[in-house]
């Protein structure tokens, strides 16, 4: 049944069942040269179950830091991260490694997801041990897990090293896959990939979602690949989120001038409501401030006292900017 676009509920609007990841004004605080430096800054959102939720930012926007946060690498200083109506904010040791039947993650670096030491049969059998499958349906279980991901069974046998990028990045999606979670954090998967690999990665992530109601926390570079493949997005710049709503939406209108900004180096513009910031200043920032002030052609002097909050500006789109 197709449902009627006025009963589709935002991302704002669900309830608790039909949320598969809830994070919750979650901040996080790192040590540089002895200073506290806030790499994440009361960031929420919710992921439905079942969607392909996209995190863009430019390079040390907090991606990385936000999907160690969630899969619980790293402890955040503030906020509650809550995984199919489980709160795993405070979880200690053994508590941590369990919710990895539930939740897993693929990074950027594929080969730094394997023990150099191992074949990748052997990675991949020792997680299925640690997730109690027995021994003897082990292998086949790995076979299956290779194959889907489009790796024949004699990759069973090959190290790390001797397979290419793309193989790897594959072998770690199987990997991942080896406990059927049913969210995964994808960090920057397909950066290091060819375009073709890039495109099978992709359909593979799509045929989860379609069989196995995966939910995807989709961390992306590429706004292309983000606009083609993800429903909702968060757009961060240092640690805050600046707009956030519809995919398709937010990259073909974009409000903000730090998404125009990003928007803008991946597609060409010629429209003027497209302009772009282009000022770079050094003004101190105050903790009101916002984030974008140093940098943006829109800023008064609200900006720079008032923290600007996310407003609803359409149908799934939220903006934070004093001047929209
Ligand atoms: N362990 C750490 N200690 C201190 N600072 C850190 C640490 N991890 C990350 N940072 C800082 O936090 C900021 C956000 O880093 P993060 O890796 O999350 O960015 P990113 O958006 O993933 O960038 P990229 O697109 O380059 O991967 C950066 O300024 C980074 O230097
Ligand atoms: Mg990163």
């Amino acid at each position: 049944m197709i449902k009627n676009k006025s009963t589709i509920k935002t991302n704002q609007e669900l309830d608790n069942e039909e949320i598969a990841l809830s994070v919750k004004n979650i901040s996080k605080i790192y040590k540089k040269n002895n200073k506290d430096y806030v790499a994440l800054e009361d960031v929420s959102f919710d992921v439905r179950k079942g969607e392909i939720f996209g995190v863009v930012g430019e390079s040390g926007s907090g991606k990385s830091t936000l999907a160690k946060q969630i899969t619980r690498l790293e402890t955040p200083n503030n906020g509650q991260i809550i995984v199919n109506n489980r709160d795993i904010t405070n979880l200690k040791g053994r508590e941590i490694r369990n919710i990895y039947k539930d939740i897993q993650m693929v990074f950027q670096d594929p080969i730094g997801s394997f023990d150099p030491r191992l074949t990748i049969g052997k990675s991949i059998d020792e997680l299925l041990k640690n997730n109690k499958v027995p021994k003897e349906m082990r292998r086949k279980k790995t076979i299956e897990l290779l194959e889907l991901v489009g790796l024949d069974e004699q990759y069973i046998d090959k190290y790390p090293r001797e397979m290419s990028g793309g193989q790897c990045q594959r072998a770690a999606i199987a990997k991942a896959l080896s406990t059927e979670p049913s969210i995964l954090i994808c960090d920057e998967i397909t950066s290091a990939l060819d375009v073709s690999i890039q495109g099978q990665v992709i359909s593979l992530l799509k045929k989860l979602r379609e069989h196995n109601k995966m939910t995807y926390l989709f961390v992306c570079h590429d706004l292309a690949l983000v606009e083609l493949i993800c429903d909702n997005i968060i757009v961060l710049n240092k640690g805050n989120i600046v707009e956030s709503g519809d995919a398709k939406e937010i990259i073909n209108n974009p409000m903000h001038p730090y998404t125009k900004l990003l928007v803008s180096s991946i597609f060409p513009i010629s429209d003027e409501k497209w302009s772009i910031p282009d000022i770079v200043t050094d003004e101190v920032e105050n903790n009101n401030c916002c984030k974008f002030y140093n940098r943006c052609k829109l800023r008064s002097d609200n900006c720079k006292n008032t923290k600007p909050q996310l407003k609803n500006v359409g149908k799934n789109h939220f903006v934070k900017c004093h001047n929209i």
